[in-house]
C-alpha cells in the first residue's frame, strides 16, 4: 500500500468570468489551477511556493473540499474523495485541519477563545466535558496559558491568535494540517516561534503538513519537499535543499535570485532577476506560461506546454531546456 497521505491528480480549477456586453457577452475560463498533480507522503512536510495569484490557496481549498475542482481527483489516505458517500466524506474531513493567514479572520470575534477552540470539536460530536479538557490540553501544547481561554480575539496579539488557530486545528486530532501562509501576518521573531511550534507539533503527532507561502525563507525552513507554482501550474517539484541550491526551472532560478542572502551559492554572483509581467490565467497560449519572462525561450516554448519530467531522483521540472537532453 502506498504511503501517500494526500494525492492530487490532474487537478484543474477553472473560474468562469463574463466578458463583453449584451450580444457580445462570452464566458471565459480562468485557469486558476491547471493540471496539477502532487503527492504528500505520511509525516512529510511539503511546501508550496509561488507568487500571488499562482493558485496556491485555490489548490488548498480543493483539498479541503471547500470548492469543487473542474477536473481531476483528490485522494486522502487512500480514499478518493469523489467516490465516497456524504457521511464517509464528513468523517474523512475531520482528518484535515486548516490554519489560514490572517489571525483575526481565523477566529470569530464575538466568541471567547474557549468557544472557538471547542466549536469544531462540538460539530464533530465531542461531548462538552471532553471538549473543555481538550481545549486546555491544546492550549498547553501551543504554550499559551489557560487563562486566555476566557479572552476575546481583540484582546490578543497576532502571534497569540495564530497559536490559538493552531490549537483549534489540533483539537480535532487531525492527520493532516494545511497551513496557508500561517506566519505571513506576523513579525519576524514571532514568525520563528510559530514555525518552531508547528515543527514540534508535527513531530510529536506525526502529522502531515502542506504549507503554503510566498516566503521562501519560511518554505525552506519547514519543508522536506517543495513544489513551485507559476500561473496555475507546478513548474518544479523536489527535495527542499536541492530545489533551493540547484533550482532548474528558469522561474525557480529567478525566485531564488530574488533572495540571494538565503542562498550562499548565489551570493556574489549575478543571476538575472525575472523581468516582465506575470502572464495571464486567461491567456490561451498553448506553450509555456513563462514565455514572456524567460531568457531561454525557443520556438517549442511558444507552441508546446512542457510536461514535468524527472531530472534527478524525485526532482521534477517542466521546462523544454531539459526535454531536449
Ligand atoms: N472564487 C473565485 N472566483 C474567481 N476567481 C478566483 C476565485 N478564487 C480565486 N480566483 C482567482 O484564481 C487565481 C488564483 O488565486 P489564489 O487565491 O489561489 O492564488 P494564491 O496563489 O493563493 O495567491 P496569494 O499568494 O495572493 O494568496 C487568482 O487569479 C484569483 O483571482
Ligand atoms: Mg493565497
Amino acid at each position: 500500500m502506498s504511503d501517500a497521505m494526500i494525492q492530487i491528480t490532474n487537478i484543474k480549477k477553472h473560474f468562469y468570468i463574463t466578458e463583453g456586453f449584451l450580444f457580445n457577452k462570452r464566458k471565459i475560463a480562468m485557469k486558476a489551477v491547471d493540471d496539477v498533480s502532487l503527492t504528500v507522503q505520511k509525516g512529510e512536510i511539503v511546501g508550496i511556493v509561488g507568487e500571488s495569484g499562482s493558485g496556491k490557496t485555490t489548490l488548498a481549498r480543493i483539498i479541503l473540499g471547500l470548492i469543487k475542482q473542474t477536473d481531476g481527483s483528490v485522494t486522502i489516505n487512500g480514499t478518493d474523495m469523489n467516490r465516497i458517500g456524504r457521511n464517509a466524506l464528513k468523517k474523512m474531513r475531520r482528518d484535515i485541519a486548516v490554519v489560514f493567514q490572517d489571525p483575526a479572520s481565523n477566529l470569530n470575534p464575538r466568541i471567547t477563545v474557549e468557544e472557538s477552540i471547542m466549536r469544531p470539536m462540538r460539530i464533530y460530536g465531542v461531548p462538552l466535558k471532553e471538549a473543555k479538557i481538550r481545549a486546555r490540553e491544546v492550549m498547553e501544547k501551543v504554550k499559551l496559558d489557560a487563562c486566555y481561554l476566557e479572552s476575546y480575539p481583540h484582546q490578543l496579539s497576532g502571534g497569540q491568535l495564530q497559536r490559538i488557530a493552531v490549537a483549534r486545528a489540533l483539537a480535532v486530532r487531525p492527520k493532516i494540517m494545511i497551513l496557508d501562509e500561517p506566519t505571513s501576518a506576523l513579525d519576524i521573531s514571532v514568525q520563528a516561534q510559530v514555525l518552531n511550534l508547528l515543527l514540534d507539533l508535527q513531530e510529536e503527532y506525526g502529522l502531515t503538513y502542506l504549507v503554503i507561502s510566498h516566503d521562501l525563507n519560511v518554505i525552506r525552513y519547514v519543508s522536506d519537499k517543495i513544489a513551485v507554482m507559476y500561473l496555475g501550474k507546478i513548474v518544479e517539484n523536489g527535495p527542499a535543499e536541492e530545489v533551493f541550491l540547484q533550482p532548474k526551472h528558469p522561474y525557480t532560478v529567478g525566485l531564488m535570485a530574488a533572495v540571494p542572502i538565503m542562498n550562499p551559492r548565489l551570493r556574489g554572483t549575478k543571476v538575472p532577476l525575472l523581468g516582465g509581467e506575470t502572464g495571464s490565467l486567461i491567456d490561451a497560449t498553448p506553450g509555456c506560461r513563462l514565455v514572456s519572462r524567460c531568457i531561454h525561450v525557443t520556438e517549442a516554448c511558444r507552441k508546446i506546454s512542457p510536461e514535468l519530467i524527472e531530472i534527478s531522483k524525485g526532482h521534477l521540472t517542466a521546462c523544454h531546456l531539459y526535454n531536449e537532453k
